[in-house]
């Protein structure tokens, strides 16, 4: 391979990432710092950040660049830099495809959706965010149209497209597979689960907890998950998320005062992204080849931290005295109160509040609605309908006209992010998937668990699923892990394991 045209490409990407890493870190103050005010000279520099960030990437050289390295055959280049070239490439197209005009019209009609939504959303006005959608709409299908026609080979349907940006390499192909085993097989689990947990006891998890209480045992749990307080630290934000790169991570979490397990659960979800990220591989350091995979393999390691060790038995029965010790309000209860009150199912209008078995039958009607409406096979307006129909046939409950319980409660489609729900449901795939590997590869889990030791977990995910960046497409990198593409079965069997044998 051409060594000195693959350095100077690489030298664009090592400015583009320090870009980044100046976004990244703005961003995080935004959403946990800065007070309101600041909110416009904020912008201003984001934007500022971001368009420097479009003409590096723009820049002319870069195509030559591109055309040169393509040229050669795959075989004079190694693995890792044809994975890097590939990788490289899928950022400047992402970057470059769409027209100046039509960047400046999405952001324009995103912001303005988004904020109306705000209020929208509480006053259940599902025509005045109508209004502002349909232009929303009409501008993702005409971005996934020009997407598409980029990339027409790995892209068969404008909605592979706007999917291509969050879950490469997943095609909706590929999910409609996944979702139609799901959509079969879980509201009859759902009946089933429901039915047994009605004379099952429910202990009660509701007390008065102080933040600073709650803080440190989350700042425990984080340790015992293996997070490096050197590296990284826990603030507060409205919603929980994980952002910042190896040797910063800056995740977040949100206090009740009269519940303690919300707060509990999302940090070690969190704790999960925030270890993939530090974990990934130091050589490739700012380099697209680098980076996390996709969203649905970033998912998959928040979910098994949170579902698969943190809401395990064994486990619990771990954190159980460490809790005792931070919450004196929770001396009443167990490790197995603890983990039944957790692992309660009800069938609910709201996704952030569903349980493992509901939520992928909400993301599967998202995933659904939000196909047909990139495809054209569906308009904005027949959207509550279309809801309705879903939520009764998969969790037999009626939005009818309550759209704020219904269409409206999500952030994502407003300022038009399409593509982004199935990550959620691929996510829980692949933890069940990579959890069934780590338990015939770790008989003695249980055990090990139950030790408060998740060490075997962390080393494992590493050099199988961290270490790799982005080396493998996300179905390779399932089959390198776990021997296998991604396997809804796994996620049944967790689920039929947990919720009617109680296994774990
Ligand atoms: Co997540």
């Amino acid at each position: 391979m051409s060594t000195a045209i693959q350095k100077q490409l690489e030298s664009v990407f090592q400015r583009v990432a320090h870009l980044e890493h100046a976004m990244t870190y703005l961003g995080w103050d935004q959403m946990v710092m800065m007070p309101p005010a600041g909110l416009e000279n904020r912008a201003a520099a984001m934007a500022e950040l971001a368009s420097l960030r479009h003409t590096a990437l723009t820049s002319p050289e870069l195509v030559d660049w591109f055309d040169a390295l393509s040229a050669e055959t795959e075989s004079e280049a190694g693995l890792t830099e044809h994975a890097s070239l590939r990788e490289m490439k899928r950022v400047w197209q992402a970057e470059t495809v769409l027209p100046a005009d039509l960047v400046a019209a999405r952001i324009v009609a995103g912001a303005r959706c988004e904020q109306a939504w705000r209020d929208q959303r509480f006053a259940n006005d599902w025509q005045g965010f109508l209004a502002n959608f349909t232009e929303v709409v009409a501008l993702a299908r005409e971005e996934a149209k020009c997407r598409q026609a980029a990339a027409p080979d790995i892209t068969p349907t404008p909605y592979d497209a706007l999917l291509a940006l969050h879950c490469a390499g997943d095609s909706a192909d590929r999910i409609d597979a996944v979702f139609s085993v799901l959509k079969n097989a879980l509201p009859e689990l759902l009946d089933q689960v429901v039915g047994k947990q009605q004379s099952e006891p429910l202990p009660n998890c509701e007390g008065h907890f102080q933040t600073a209480d709650q803080q440190a045992l989350n700042h425990v749990l984080m340790r015992v998950l293996g997070f490096d307080f050197n590296a990284g630290r826990l603030d507060v934000s409205m919603h929980p998320f994980s952002t910042g790169e190896r040797g910063d991570s800056r995740i977040t979490t949100r206090f009740k005062d009269t519940e303690f397990t919300e707060a509990l659960l999302a940090t070690a979800h969190e704790t999960g992204h925030a270890s993939y990220e530090a974990g990934l591989p130091d050589e490739w350091q700012g380099l697209p080849v680098g980076q996390s995979r996709n969203m649905c393999i970033h998912e998959s390691q928040s979910l098994l931290f949170e579902k698969h060790i943190a809401q395990s038995k064994p486990f619990l029965e771990a954190l159980m005295p460490r809790i005792h010790e931070h919450l004196s309000a929770t001396r009443h209860l167990n490790a197995d109160g603890l983990w039944r009150s957790l692992t309660r199912v009800r069938p609910s209008f709201i996704r952030v509040e569903a349980d493992e078995i509901t939520y992928p039958l909400h993301v599967s009607l998202r995933y659904d609605i939000e196909r047909a409406l990139i495809n054209g096979d569906l308009q904005p307006k027949e959207i509550p309908d279309a809801w309705d129909v879903a939520m009764q046939s998969l969790l037999g409950l009626s939005t009818g006209d309550q759209h704020h319980h219904g269409c409206l409660q999500d952030v994502h489609w407003s300022d038009g992010t399409f593509g982004y729900f199935p990550s959620y449901t691929m996510g829980a795939v692949n933890a069940a998937q990579l959890m069934a590997t780590l338990r015939q590869t770790y008989p003695d889990w249980q055990t090990q668990l139950a030790a408060g030791d998740v060490t075997f977990i962390r080393e494992w995910l590493r050099t199988t699923i961290w270490q790799q960046g982005g080396l493998l497409e996300s179905q390779p990198l399932m089959e390198h892990a776990t021997g296998e593409s991604s396997n809804p079965q796994h996620l049944l069997d967790h689920l039929r394991l947990r919720y009617l044998e109680q296994a774990w």
